[in-house]
């Protein structure tokens, strides 16, 4: 069971997560080392109520349509004077000067005063940049997230931003998409945890705290599912899998007090997500009391146009919902989306539409109504500025508490995939030489991933490399390129990379000066991320081969991977004795990297998504629904592919080793029985048997044999991240009730049906442990 109870005034509870975990989920004034719960959402205040009400009315509608738009740092500095109209707000602008020159034209120069609200794409961290969100999410640690975010807020703040653009929550079933580097991977469940662990680290109890900001859950909604893993395509998809599947994050983020969304550029069943009414309206605002605003995506209200525009020089275009600017502005307003990005046509049109009653002034205040109630409960009014000057505020980037902790989170965050060898080739001495060879290997770009925040301003001072983290721990250790991997912007192949100038000679001979090796691998940051799709998931350009020449040298060596999504590792799994996936780990990736090769940190992350062996398997992933005629590789009229002898993933959701080993046993439940709205407790023993200190993540799935809807094969509901000792042994609980065994049908209700759920216990989606109990009538 996981529930962060709306506009509860004080606790929280997280029934099944660790206590550890849930001290992760942050409080207003503390990272995850100090935990504490936070409260959940503001409780609508009155007096806010009373001050919007009173503001509004001064209000004429030009200055309301001025408050529906939103401007990125761009469009400022071409025309500085919409800042003294004001605008609602700007993204994108970091120069803590600039901000303050910003707001201080619209507080003191506008005739309201009303303050522009500054927003930022924070998502792991916004100077000290913590692993990418997919990276966090396989520490299967909400603390993790709690401290990206916590010092994410910290520091955004600081330079005078009062809104971050994260959490992002798109579950994704889609290694294609680049994208999936920006979330936390396949399931809904971690999804919704580490969903609500940000909120709560960024906004704090009350997010008119100094260091605090105010979150924008997004893209609303299954922006994660395009067709073919194409960024920007089209989704189509049952009421049932969209409740299951993907909302749940959503719903997590605001129950968790989140209160701005951002509209996702995506059509969900031929509906744009800024134009869907029923999930903007029906769903977030109706259904779930949402009482912030929703801003669109980059352009997503012009977009709402077909192509070419009517009028050609009104830009961005394409669903083909609306036949020109105003009605795009119509369509928009109506299903519900507050704030328009970048595209202006709620201000262009917006006279027009009310004139012509297209659009009521009622929609039009409502929206207005959201921006400001958000904009008093920062308490931009009291505080418009950051507390600091603009030299103060570079002083509150990358403390040394947020860069121990962006450390820390790294760590956590890798998965170790294979160890082989007698002994184990992980972990490295770090008394002898090493040579780390690859294109990753002393890349500071690359480290903080496809999106980085303002991770890089002082590149490379700040970001970590792996060389120079080996080397900190390896006296002697040596760098070799080997080859260069792609970053070009399309056209592109990635196959460009590690190609021609791939220089194997120096790396195979810096690998026989050496008595071990660390081949640094994996993707350039331009290869995931927004518009990043990729056709194949192998490790591009010639680093397979360049695998098989280290692997020739006979030393030993491990794989360390940089990546923003699953990739499709089927030809190196074979020649790698040892492979870590560091995913892009912040600017801390080489201390941290180092950290777990030479032993440091025993790596105890998990999968957050599964890892295909080929890309004609995508989607594969755990939480799919049966078939009458599953995967058998010995027949044929079975739901597999002719041309592989093999089914399912090569390394599933939850899969992950240690340096040491952990046995999962005795499965027990409290009830065989139990009445609708009932509880079962699950427990199980977890123990070191191994020889060193490590970490498991006990994971707990359940199934539904029989339901009307077909449901998925397994859920998971419930994990426990644990250290233990060699030798200890300890039992866990987790507690399961209605909102772990019901599921959403195709009429979007929540049902609970009698009869038997089978619950499963283990370390990784293929756990094994079962036991059965009954749900009665
Ligand atoms: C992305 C959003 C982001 C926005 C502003 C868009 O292209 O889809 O995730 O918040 O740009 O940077």
């Amino acid at each position: 069971m996981f529930r962060f109870s709306r506009r509860a005034a004080a606790a929280v509870s997280i029934v099944a997560i660790s206590a550890a975990a849930a001290g992760g989920v942050g409080a207003a004034t503390r990272s995850s080392d100090e935990a504490a719960l936070a409260p959940a959402r503001q409780p609508a205040d009155r007096a806010i109520e009373k001050r919007v009400n009173k503001l509004l009315k001064k209000m004429t509608l030009e200055e309301k349509l001025n408050q529906l738009t939103l401007l990125s740092d761009g469009q400022m500095k071409e025309n500085p004077a919409e800042a003294r109209k004001p605008v609602g707000a700007v993204f994108s602008e970091v120069d803590p000067a600039k901000i303050r020159a910003y707001q201080q034209d619209a507080v003191e120069n506008s005739r309201l005063g009303i303050p522009i609200l500054f927003a930022y794409d924070t998502i792991h961290g916004f100077r000290t940049i913590f692993p990418i969100p997919l990276g966090a999410a396989s520490s299967f640690d909400p603390a993790v997230a709690t401290d990206d975010h916590f010092f994410g807020a910290r520091e955004s703040a600081a330079v005078g931003l009062k809104q971050i653009y994260s959490p992002m929550v798109d579950v994704s079933h889609e290694p294609r998409w680049g994208r999936i580097s920006e979330a936390g991977g396949e399931d809904p469940y971690l999804n919704s945890v580490f969903a609500a662990a940000r909120v709560k680290a960024a906004q704090g109890g009350d997010y008119s705290a100094r260091d605090k900001v105010v979150t924008s859950v997004k893209h609303y909604a299954a922006y994660g599912q395009p067709e073919g893993g194409r960024d920007y395509g089209t989704t189509d998809m049952s009421e049932q899998r969209l409740r299951n599947l993907y909302l749940p994050p959503f719903k997590a983020a605001i129950d968790a007090g989140s209160d701005t969304v951002m509209c996702s550029f995506n059509a969900i069943n031929g509906v744009p997500g800024c134009a869907h009414r029923r999930l903007e309206t029906d769903v977030l605002k109706r259904e779930w009391g949402f009482d912030g605003f929703v801003e669109s995506d980059y352009t997503a209200v012009a977009e709402l146009r077909s192509c070419p525009p009517r009028i050609p020089d009104e830009g961005s275009c394409g669903h083909g919902v609306a036949g020109d600017g105003p009605e795009a502005a119509a369509r928009a307003l109506r299903a519900g989306t507050d704030s328009e990005m970048v595209s202006t046509f709620f201000r262009d049109y917006g006279e027009e539409l009310v004139a012509e009653g297209r659009v009521s002034m009622r929609r039009i205040d409502d929206a207005v109504r959201r921006i400001l109630r958000v904009k008093f409960r920062a308490g931009l009014f009291e505080n418009p500025y950051s507390q600091f000057t603009p030299e103060q505020a570079k002083a509150e980037m990358l403390k040394p508490d947020a860069v121990a902790a962006a450390r820390k989170a790294a760590g956590r965050s890798m998965v170790l995939l294979k160890n082989d060898g007698a002994p184990a080739t992980l972990p490295l001495d770090p008394g002898k030489k090493t040579a780390v060879i690859g294109p990753l290997g002393n890349s500071e770009r690359d480290m903080v991933g496809p999106w980085w925040g303002r991770g890089d301003d002082n590149s490379p001072a700040d970001i970590v490399t792996p060389f120079e983290g080996i080397a900190a721990q390896s006296a002697g250790a040596t760098f070799t390129e080997g080859c260069k991997v792609s970053r070009t912007e399309p056209p592109h192949d990635d196959a460009e990379g590690c190609g021609a100038e791939a220089n194997f000679a120096d790396a195979v001979a810096a690998a026989e000066a050496a008595d071990q090796v660390v081949l640094a691998l994996g993707e350039s940051r331009e290869m995931s991320g927004e518009a990043a799709v990729r056709s194949v998931l192998d490790l591009p350009g010639r680093q397979e081969e360049l695998i098989a020449a280290i692997k020739a040298t006979g030393k030993p060596f491990v794989v360390v991977l940089f990546n923003g999504r699953p990739l499709a590792l089927e030809n190196i799994v074979d020649t790698a004795p040892a492979i870590l996936e560091a995913w892009f780990p912040g600017v801390q990736a080489g201390n941290a990297v180092a950290d777990v090769v030479f032993g440091q940190v025993n790596p105890g992350g998990k999968l957050p998504a599964s890892f295909p062996r080929r890309v004609g398997q995508v989607p594969i992933y755990y939480n799919h629904e049966p078939t009458g005629r599953p995967c058998d590789v010995n027949s044929k009229y079975n739901s597999r592919y002719r041309d592989l002898p093999y089914c399912g993933p090569l390394y599933e959701f939850g899969f992950g080793l240690s340096y040491t080993t952990f046995e999962v046993t005795n499965l027990a439940l409290s009830s065989q029985s139990v009445a609708r709205s009932g509880r079962v407790t699950a427990s199980v023993d977890v123990a070191n048997t191994g020889s060193r200190a490590g970490d498991e993540v006990v994971q707990l799935y359940i199934n539904d044999p029989v339901a009307k809807i077909s449901q998925p094969v397994r859920r998971l509901r419930g994990f426990q991240r644990v250290t233990l000792a060699p030798g200890e042994k300890r039992t866990l609980t987790f507690t399961l009730d209605r909102s772990d065994w019901g599921f959403y049908d195709n009429k979007g209700r929540f049902v609970v049906e009698p009869g038997r759920i089978d619950v499963y216990a283990g370390n990784s989606s293929r756990a094994s442990l079962r036991q059965s109990f009954r749900v009665r009538r």
